[in-house]
Formats: structure tokens, C-alpha cells, sequence
């Protein structure tokens, strides 16, 4: 029997209605004779620097962007967000003293979880929405919108050209002096596209997925019994789970047991998005309902998701001081337990758009940002993202 499955709906959400279900198979069949895009001993190491951080010897910086755009896979595009990701991180190690292991949101963060299925254009025209290049284009046109399966093998050959000029820069091929290493991360979203990349260990012993080193599932697609998780547990990758602020504390410690059931270190973290609202509360709640389980975890702060306002030009936008609220109210609530935060993700922009704001003031104004360049969420421009990663510098230094 063929490796290649076909999907039902009810146990995956968010999964395309793809155009052709012929194409998509043949499409499958031909991701599934591709070469691994990573190797299995990588994501090792970057389980092992995970476990690193879970410990507070380290610290994970994972930067990039919310939905990558097949044509960032060129290589100037690629080398100015590694740079942008190693200096930020180079700036936490100076501050804090601690190694910072560089995740990337890069080379297959293609495909977007969606609010809502459809989108209403100012005309009234109802479209299916952008899911993400693996799937359809962001223009407001029907044609782009149609989710059509030859994209996904569009994803594999960008991320390929995107992970070897990330491989070429580690190795100081590019002009690049004695880099840390690059890993790359991405939501494992589009699950036939995950599963037929999915290799067997070079030791035998088990199967990584090798779309990317470091895989997370979803807040809308992390229901225990619903095949993320299947997925997730059956690949020896290092994996991450969003934990929003409606998670159910029973369910986050069921996804412990799933997920890492022979805790193996810095093989589980957990990427709290609760809002600056609810994250005071709800961390420490779940925290408690965990007890000894929480210390198995790397504990990433995201505080980017559960802080989306819309402005009044009807723009997704956040607010510098919620992103750094939250950000300080996740480091308290980890020290008060005795538990180290390991690590920071952030939505960025390697060039410097208005995307994100100040203040929850200017999240109200009616003016559209004039620099609005994101296709799905709004992104730090280079110089807030810097601020955010210095100021969670010294929250670190705080804590210690
Ligand atoms: C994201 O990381 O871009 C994302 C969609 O996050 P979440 O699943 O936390 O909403
Ligand atoms: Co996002």
C-alpha cells in the first residue's frame, strides 16, 4: 500500500479543499520519492539545544514570518532575515551570557490556519481565504484563491533553495564570519504534505519529519484525539504545541503524555500565545494543574498571537507595549515556579514596515499603516524586534 493517505476532514482542521484530488495524489507520490529537506541528526542536535534551554542553560530565539512568500526563497531575501535572526539572538547571548539556539520561521511556514474560511472584499465579492503560498495566492481574485495541490510541490523545491542557502551561509560559504547554526521551524499544518515527507531514521530507529527541524502544531489544530497530534507524536523531531488562553489545563497535560510520553528532553515545547490579558492568570493555573509534568516542557513565550487588534481601517495590527506585556508577565510566572523560560517567538519583518504599532492608542486610529506588506499577521519591524528581545534580555537577568 502506498505511504500516501488522503485525509478525512472531520479528524484534521483547517485542511485545504483542494482543486483536484488526482493532482493531489500525483503530487504526493512525487514529494514522497523527494530527498529529506533536512537530516534527521540536525534535528537531534536542536533537541538536544532545546533541552538546553528548557534547563536555563540556553535560550531559543525563534524569528520570522508569519506567512513566507514562495518568492522570499531567493537568496538575498533569505541571507538578510538569517542575519536579522543571528543578530537579534547575538544581542540576547551578550546581554544574558547564555548560548541563544536560532530557529527561523523560515523555509515552510507556506500554509496559514484561518479565523474564517471565506473573506468579504469592500465590493461585497465573498473569496475563499489565503491559506498560505503552499496552497493559493493572497491577490483578492477567485482564480488565486482556488487551493490548487501543485503548490505543495512549489513548497518543497523553495524550501530546498532556502535551507541550502541557510546551509551555505552556517558553513561561511557567503562571506559570513563563524555563524551559529541556522535550524528552521514551521507549522505542520498541511498534513499530507508533512506525512509524505516523512523519512525513516538513517538508524532505523523510528521516522523524523523532514520538511524542517522544528515542527508545531497550531492553537486551532491541537486537539488530542485529531491527526496534529497523531503526527506530531509519531516523528522524532523536536515539537512544539500553541497553547492559547482557552486551553483546558486537562488537555494541555493529556498532550504532555502524547506527545513526549518517555520525556525525553527538549523534545516537547509548549508556545503559550494567551494574550497580555489572560497570561497573568492562566499560566500560573496551568502551571499548577501540571505540577512536576511542567519541568519535562521548554517554555516558549509567543507574545505576538493572542494580541491582534484591528485598527480602524480595519488592519490586523499589535501593540508594542501588549507584546511586551505579555512577554514580562510569561518570565514572571515561570521564575515564581522555579522554571526557566526557554525561549521567545516572534513575528518579524527583515525590512521596516508599519505593521505594528506603539500603544493600544494608535491600534485605534482610523488611518491605514502606510508600509502594509504582510499576507497574513502583522510583523516587528527590525528595530521592535530588537527592542522586544533586549527587553526580555533583562527580564531574564532579572530572574537570576
Ligand atoms: C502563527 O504562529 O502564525 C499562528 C497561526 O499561531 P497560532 O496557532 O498560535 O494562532
Ligand atoms: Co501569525
Amino acid at each position: 500500500m502506498s505511504a500516501t493517505r488522503l485525509l478525512l476532514a472531520a479528524r484534521a482542521r483547517q485542511q485545504p479543499e483542494w482543486a483536484s484530488l488526482d493532482r493531489l495524489k500525483q503530487v504526493l507520490h512525487a514529494l514522497e520519492r523527494k530527498p529529506p529537506l533536512v537530516d534527521a541528526s540536525v534535528c537531534d542536535d536542536l533537541t538536544a539545544e532545546l533541552a538546553r534551554a528548557a534547563t536555563g542553560r540556553g535560550f531559543a530565539l525563534f524569528v520570522g514570518e508569519c506567512a513566507e512568500r514562495f518568492a522570499e526563497a531567493r537568496p538575498e531575501t533569505v541571507l538578510a532575515k538569517a542575519d536579522q535572526l543571528h543578530r537579534l539572538a547575538d544581542g540576547l547571548a551578550e546581554a544574558t551570557g547564555l548560548p541563544v539556539t536560532r530557529v527561523g520561521r523560515i523555509a515552510g511556514q507556506y500554509a496559514k490556519p484561518r479565523s474564517h474560511p471565506t473573506e468579504t472584499l469592500a465590493d461585497g465579492t465573498v473569496l475563499p481565504v489565503y491559506r498560505g503560498d503552499a496552497v493559493n495566492a493572497p491577490e483578492p481574485r477567485p482564480q488565486a484563491r482556488v487551493a490548487d495541490p501543485s503548490r505543495l510541490l512549489r513548497a518543497y523545491h523553495h524550501a530546498e533553495t532556502t535551507l541550502s542557502t541557510l546551509f551555505e551561509r552556517d558553513l561561511g560559504l557567503a562571506g559570513q564570519t563563524a555563524p551559529e547554526r541556522t535550524y528552521a521551524g514551521h507549522e505542520a499544518l498541511l498534513l499530507e504534505f508533512e506525512q509524505a515527507l516523512v523519512r525513516p531514521a538513517p538508524d532505523g530507529a523510528g521516522q523524523y519529519g523532514s520538511s524542517g527541524h522544528f515542527l508545531w502544531i497550531g492553537e486551532r489544530t491541537r486537539q488530542l484525539d485529531h491527526e496534529h497530534v497523531q503526527f506530531a507524536a509519531s516523528v522524532g523531531n523536536p515539537v512544539g504545541v500553541k497553547v492559547g488562553p482557552t486551553a483546558d489545563p486537562g488537555e494541555v497535560a493529556a498532550l504532555i503524555g502524547a506527545l513526549n510520553p518517555r520525556r525525553r528532553p527538549g523534545r516537547l515545547t509548549l508556545i503559550v500565545r494567551m494574550g497580555a490579558a489572560h497570561v497573568g492568570r492562566r499560566l500560573p493555573e496551568l502551571l499548577d494543574r501540571l505540577g512536576a509534568a511542567a519541568a519535562d516542557v521548554a517554555w516558549v513565550c509567543d507574545p505576538m498571537h493572542g494580541n491582534t487588534r484591528v485598527n480602524g481601517a480595519g488592519q490586523k495590527t499589535r501593540a508594542l507595549t501588549d507584546v511586551m506585556a505579555e512577554t514580562e508577565a510569561f518570565v514572571l510566572a515561570l521564575h515564581r515556579r522555579g522554571l526557566p523560560p526557554a525561549g521567545l517567538m516572534l513575528e518579524t519583518a527583515h525590512r521596516p514596515v508599519t505593521e505594528c504599532v506603539a500603544t493600544p492608542a494608535e491600534a485605534a486610529v482610523a488611518e491605514p499603516l502606510p508600509h502594509y506588506e504582510t499576507a497574513c499577521d502583522p510583523r516587528l519591524d527590525p528595530e521592535q524586534a530588537r527592542l522586544v528581545t533586549a527587553f526580555t534580555a533583562d527580564l531574564l537577568e532579572a530572574g537570576r
